[in-house]
């Protein structure tokens, strides 16, 4: 969503991992990006400027003197047309080349000239990268406000074991997303819990539900990736933690009413988006109940309301609350916003509403009779326009007082 029609320049350098960034350039371009290449002459050693070209359907250069005819100026135009700037593999050469102001070819040459972002995902031999002299450069290009993808640990083209492997592709797509997303959440710390938690009945099994906990996710990852601190205290799920958000993993109503609480002072907005169960087993067997033993009807009990005791203890959270209904959906959500004393709800009718699904639609309602409707969205389209919602009301109900 965040790179649908931004322009990104790629960057590639001479080292192995120069292949790799076909698979940036393809995934940029699945995802509406606009995007161009420019590669280093080491880098046309290890793979071909018409791979690039055919991916990126936009010729790709590498000298600087070339196509200077009719007044283009190819590293001031590439510079300018940019909103963020990938060097993906980046060597040791090209770091020290930005590091110390040295622009001698098409890609150092457009870098200086370049005021937007600039992310650099290095990728070299372990050694290499440890070296002081690397390590200096680096330093002094994150203090500039350089943005660094780390390179990941594992077993090296030369065949040494060691930190110098190129980022995966998602790690450095996610970082280009960050660095072209606004910070509005920027100084808040904001707990956020997902998927729904599993009450146990004996060593084998346990009462759940149908959450996936994909909005909880997609809110997470929305936030951090918006500048806010996230904990996010999740029930078991099959979905991928996002990039720089502090995981806190639970399996039942009674643990994650103890995480949330542990957490609830320190946070200035909590996003209660979990499906908690409401009973548990009011007896669990330690052994695996037989079907022979005349175990017949399953006794539960209430399990704490984390929400309405949060909306209780509140002093500086804002908080916001989902309402998950099969009718009445607008009516329960109200009830509940009141009841559950909420800044903010978010509705689904969940008879639309499938929970696996990659769509959602929702409503949101505010105290103040607000109410804003959406059918039919992704829900990471709709992780934004809940915060885009939230961080509105929250300004203007804890900082205009
Ligand atoms: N919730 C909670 N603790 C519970 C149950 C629900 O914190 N034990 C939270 C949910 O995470 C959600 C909100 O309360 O943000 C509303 O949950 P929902 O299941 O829609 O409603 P309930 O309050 O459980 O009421 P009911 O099941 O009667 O609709």
């Amino acid at each position: 969503m965040v790179l649908k029609n931004k322009n990104i320049l790629v960057g590639v350098t001479g080292g192995i991992a120069a292949y790799k960034a076909a698979e940036l350039v393809s995934t940029l371009r699945k995802m509406e990006a606009n995007v161009r290449v420019i590669m280093t002459k080491s880098a046309c050693e290890f793979i071909t400027p018409v791979t690039f070209q055919t991916l990126s359907g936009f010729p790709v250069r590498h000298e600087l003197f070339t196509d200077w005819s009719k007044n283009f100026i190819p590293h001031i135009e590439n510079a300018l047309w940019a909103d963020a700037v990938a060097v993906v593999p980046a060597t040791a050469n090209i770091i020290g080349k930005i590091a110390h102001g040295i622009a001698d070819d098409l890609l150092s040459t457009t870098i200086m000239a370049c005021e937007a972002p600039v992310l650099i995902a290095p990728a070299m031999n372990e050694k290499m990268f440890k070296n002081p002299i690397v390590q200096g450069n680096i330093k002094k290009l994150k203090d500039l406000g350089y943005c660094f993808v780390e390179p990941a640990e594992g077993r090296l083209a030369c065949g040494e074991v060691g930190k110098g492997r190129l980022a995966e592709i998602d790690a450095i797509i996610w970082y280009l997303e960050y660095v072209l997303s606004k910070k509005d959440y920027e100084g808040l710390r904001v707990l956020v819990t997902a998927g729904g938690t599993r009450e146990p009945i004996d060593p084998v099994r346990f009462i759940s539900n149908r959450s996936s906990g994909k909005t909880g996710y997609e809110l997470a990852g929305a936030l951090s990736m918006r500048g806010a601190e996230v904990v996010l205290i999740s029930a078991p799920t099959n979905l991928k933690v996002p990039y720089g958000v502090d995981l806190i993993n639970v399996e039942t109503a009674r643990e994650m009413y103890e995480a949330c609480m542990e957490s609830f002072d320190s946070v200035n907005m909590v996003i209660m988006c979990a499906a908690v169960a409401d009973f548990e087993p009011a007896d669990y067997s330690r052994e695996k109940i037989k079907k022979d033993s005349g175990f017949e009807i399953l006794k539960l009990k209430r399990t704490p309301d984390i929400l309405s005791e949060m909306g209780r203890l509140k002093s500086q959270q804002f908080i916001i609350g989902f309402c998950a209904e099969s009718q009445n959906l607008e009516e329960n959500a109200r009830r509940k916003l009141k009841e559950k004393n909420l800044d903010l709800i978010v509705a689904n009718d969940i008879t639309k509403d499938i929970f696996s699904s990659d769509t959602t639609s929702i409503i949101i309602l505010d105290a103040s009779n607000n109410k804003f409707k959406y059918d039919g969205i992704s829900k990471k389209e709709a992780a934004h326009i809940i915060l885009d919602a939230a961080i509105e009301k929250y300004r203007s109900s804890f900082e205009v007082k």
